[in-house]
């Protein structure tokens, strides 16, 4: 679109108006118009620098533009970028191997983003449930916990307990039960029903607020499932990939018995470092392969570009050793965030794990009595020079890329000092 001479509007201001004007309003943005991307770092049209501390809700664990991603990125569009999976290409088994060998499953199926490989696990789910575990057509059931987040399809919305998400977009999809997070009774009492095919749960609930459930809580679950013939499957969508402080959140990095672990993983976001939409599903033999020709497909999942991006990608995390980084620095910053909780009322609790932590606030009233909320503190956030976003109104989650050193995380601590000290 042309720009006018006399438009006196900053670019910002512009490209807020152009998103608003023609863009569906599906999203409720912090006003701040980002151009450009690097390590820990973003930069405005203005060329204000910020700190990344929602790093795309968590998928640029790698740092903005990772050198190393950018250059697989345009060797490979130089050199193929989609096949299909009518043919092989040549990069695909490589992946896949790179894929199973570091997450300790036998096999693999890839997708695109976070929502078609969660929707990839249920089909799995369903069918494996009435293959092998003899349940009656039509009848399979699949537990979920309240407050999940597990994208925006009409069939993940349908097992939602969030009133935004579902509003307006029914009818559902039957063949859920929501039963309450972290709540060993009620999974024990929701799995007597024969007909429960999978258990589908988060490791800690990102969306919810960062949610985090107890230390014992996806051990007992999963050994609850084990023992009922219920299929385990994590969503680590956002909790995996070291972003907190382990490669996957709810199975510890030295865990090999195959019989405490998920036996379905779901995988997006930062497996390909934030440059390409990249997802996959993982699971031993038994389960996979109730997929057969035809019955699930995707024309992107499995495409060379994708598949070079996530090899590199979890290259990174081991070369930059990215978990215990994000162990260590997760364990300092919440120790500095407990202090804002001891020397403040209105913050009330961090929590998390790794470098995915949330700060609750309660919402306040200012001296002119207009609320404050979590929303003016990120507003504050950002006039200091960081980034973050707030959720349910009285949470803040601070995400940054786990490439942060000691140095700049304590920058970015004082700033959020400064700014809780502002907002009081
Ligand atoms: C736990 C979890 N599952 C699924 C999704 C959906 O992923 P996508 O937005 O790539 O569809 C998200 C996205 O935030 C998520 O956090």
């Amino acid at each position: 679109m042309q720009e006018s001479r006399t438009d006196q509007r900053t670019k910002s201001q512009r490209a807020i108006a152009l998103e608003d004007k023609f863009g569906a309003h599906n999203y409720h943005p912090l006003p701040v118009v980002l151009d450009s991307g690097k390590g820990v770092f973003v930069w405005d049209v203005e060329g204000k620098r910020y700190y990344d501390f929602l790093s795309a809700y968590s998928a640029i664990n790698q740092g903005h533009c990772h050198p190393r991603l950018v250059k697989v990125m345009q060797d490979q569009a130089a050199r193929m970028t989609l096949t299909s999976r009518a043919f092989y290409n040549s990069v695909l088994g490589e992946y896949a191997q790179v894929l199973c060998e570091t997450f300790g499953y036998e096999k693999m199926l890839p997708m695109n983003t976070g929502a078609e490989a969660v929707e990839t696990a249920l089909k799995m789910a369903r069918k494996w449930g009435y293959e092998k575990k003899g349940i009656p057509k039509d009848r399979a059931k699949i537990l979920v916990c309240e407050g999940n987040f597990h994208g925006r399809t009409i069939s993940i919305v349908s097992m939602s307990t969030d009133p935004d998400s579902q509003g307006g977009f029914g009818p559902f999809t039957p063949g859920f039960e929501v039963i309450p997070y972290d709540d060993i009774p009620a999974l024990e009492k929701a799995l007597a029903d024969p007909n429960v095919c999978a258990f589908l749960v988060e490791p800690i609930q990102g969306e919810r607020g960062v949610f985090t459930p107890a230390d014992d809580y996806f051990p007992k679950a999963i050994a609850l499932c084990k023992s009922r013939n219920v299929l385990f499957i994590s969503d680590e969508i956002q909790t995996g990939i070291a972003r907190t402080g382990r490669l996957l959140c709810g199975v510890a990095d030295e865990e090999s018995d195959p019989m405490r672990r998920p036996d379905v993983v779901i995988l997006a976001k930062a497996l390909s470092g934030g440059m390409y939409p990249v997802s996959a599903v993982l699971a031993d033999h038994d389960v996979m392969d109730v997929f057969t020709p035809g019955t699930h497909g995707s024309t992107y999942g499995g495409n060379p570009m994708g598949a070079k991006l996530a090899i590199e990608a979890l290259a990174i995390v081991k070369d930059e050793q990215l978990i215990n980084n994000s162990e260590r620095l997760g364990r300092l910053f919440r120790a500095e965030m407990q202090k804002l909780v001891d020397a403040y009322d209105f913050v009330k609790l961090v929590r998390g794990k790794g470098l995915l932590n949330a700060l609750i606030i309660e919402p306040r009233t200012a001296s002119v009595a207009s609320p404050k909320s979590a929303w003016e503190l990120c507003l504050l956030l950002r006039d200091n020079g960081l980034l973050a976003k707030p959720t349910h109104g009285d949470i803040i989650r601070f995400a940054p890329p786990l490439i942060i050193t000691e140095e700049q995380l304590m920058e970015c601590v004082n700033i959020i000092a400064l700014s809780v000290k502002q907002f009081a």
